[in-house]
C-alpha cells in the first residue's frame, strides 16, 4: 500500500532560484529564509520518499488565461520546465510516476473531481523552485513527482473547502494504491502577498502565522474562508494558501509538526516553511 509519510509547505517564488543560482544564501537578506531549510532537507534525505505529490499553481507557462483548468493532474513519465521570463535557470527534466498518477486521476474522477488530465505538461516555478530548494544543485533525479495544479490566477477559483476536499480525496486515493510507495506531499506558494494594484506589497504576518497554526491543529477552520476573504485579508495572491490547504487535506489521521520557519518579507511574500509528519489512521 502507498503511504503518505508527511507534508511540507514552502514558498515557490522565482527570486529564490535567482538567489541560489548566484550563491546569495548567506547574505543578510536571504540567510533567515535559507536557514529554515536544512532540517527539512535532512528529513527528506532520511525518510527517502519515492514520490512527491506537489500542489502548485501554474502562473501562465502551461495554462494561460485563455484556458484555465480548475484542477489539473500530470500523468506523464517526465515533465519539462521552460523559460518564464524571470531570468532564472531552466531546470533539468522532472521524473513522473504515471501508474500512481493514473490511479489518483481515476479515483478523483470517480469521487466527483472533474480533473484535467495532462499527458504532457510544462511545469513552472511553482513546482521547480521547491524541488531545487529541497534538493539543491538539481539533485531531485531520484524522486518521482506528481504535479497537481490548482487555479489561483483567474476567478472563478476553487474555494478552500473544495481544495481541502481535493486533498482528502487524493489522500484516500494514495491509501488505496496497491504498490508499496512512500509518498510526501508539498503545498507550495503563498503566504500573504499581492503583486499588483493599489495594495501591492501587503503582507499579513499575524494571519500567516495563524494559518500555519491551523494547518497543524485545525485545518477545517481554514475551509471557512472564501477566496474573497483571502484576497481581503492576505492580498490578491494570498489565494495561493489553497495549495497549503490541499496538502493538509491529504494527511488524513494524525499530524505532528516537526519544523517551522516563517520569514517575511521575501520578495513580496510571507514565506511559511513547515514540515508535518503523518501518522496513518489505525484500521
Ligand atoms: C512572487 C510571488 C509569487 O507567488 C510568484 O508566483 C512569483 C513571484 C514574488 O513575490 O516575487
Ligand atoms: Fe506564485
Amino acid at each position: 500500500m502507498a503511504n503518505i509519510i508527511g507534508g511540507i509547505t514552502t514558498s515557490h517564488i522565482p527570486a529564490i532560484a535567482n538567489a541560489m543560482a548566484n550563491g546569495l544564501e548567506e547574505t543578510p537578506y536571504w540567510k533567515p529564509f535559507f536557514d529554515g531549510y536544512p532540517p527539512v532537507r535532512d528529513w527528506l534525505n532520511e525518510k527517502k520518499p519515492d514520490v512527491i505529490i506537489l500542489f502548485y499553481n501554474d502562473h501562465g507557462l502551461e495554462f494561460f488565461i485563455d484556458k484555465k483548468p480548475t484542477f489539473a493532474i500530470g500523468v506523464a513519465d517526465e515533465y519539462h520546465n521552460a523559460d518564464e521570463g524571470w531570468g532564472i535557470p531552466t531546470i533539468p527534466p522532472v521524473t513522473g510516476e504515471s501508474d500512481l498518477s493514473w490511479h489518483i486521476a481515476n479515483s478523483l474522477v470517480e469521487d466527483g473531481f472533474d480533473m484535467t488530465i495532462c499527458q504532457e505538461m510544462k511545469v513552472d516555478h511553482g513546482l521547480t523552485v521547491p524541488l531545487n530548494l529541497m534538493w539543491p544543485g538539481y539533485n531531485y533525479g531520484h524522486v518521482k513527482v506528481i504535479p497537481v495544479c490548482i487555479n489561483c490566477e483567474q476567478h472563478p477559483m476553487p474555494q478552500p473547502k473544495r481544495t481541502y476536499a481535493l486533498g482528502q480525496a487524493i489522500g484516500r486515493a494514495v491509501a488505496s494504491f496497491d504498490q508499496d510507495l512512500k509518498v510526501a506531499v508539498f503545498g507550495t506558494g503563498g503566504m500573504s502577498h499581492q503583486l499588483d494594484g493599489e495594495r501591492a506589497g501587503i503582507i499579513n504576518r499575524e494571519f500567516d502565522i495563524d494559518c500555519l497554526d491551523k494547518l497543524v491543529s485545525d485545518p477545517e477552520a481554514l475551509t471557512k474562508y472564501s477566496n474573497l476573504d483571502l484576497v481581503e485579508i492576505a492580498g490578491a495572491q494570498g489565494v495561493e494558501l489553497n495549495m497549503l490547504i490541499a496538502m493538509r487535506g491529504t494527511l488524513i489521521g494524525e499530524v505532528k509538526e516537526l519544523h517551522r520557519n516563517y520569514h517575511a518579507p521575501i520578495s513580496n511574500t510571507g514565506s511559511g516553511l513547515m514540515l508535518l509528519e503523518h501518522t496513518m489512521p489505525k484500521k
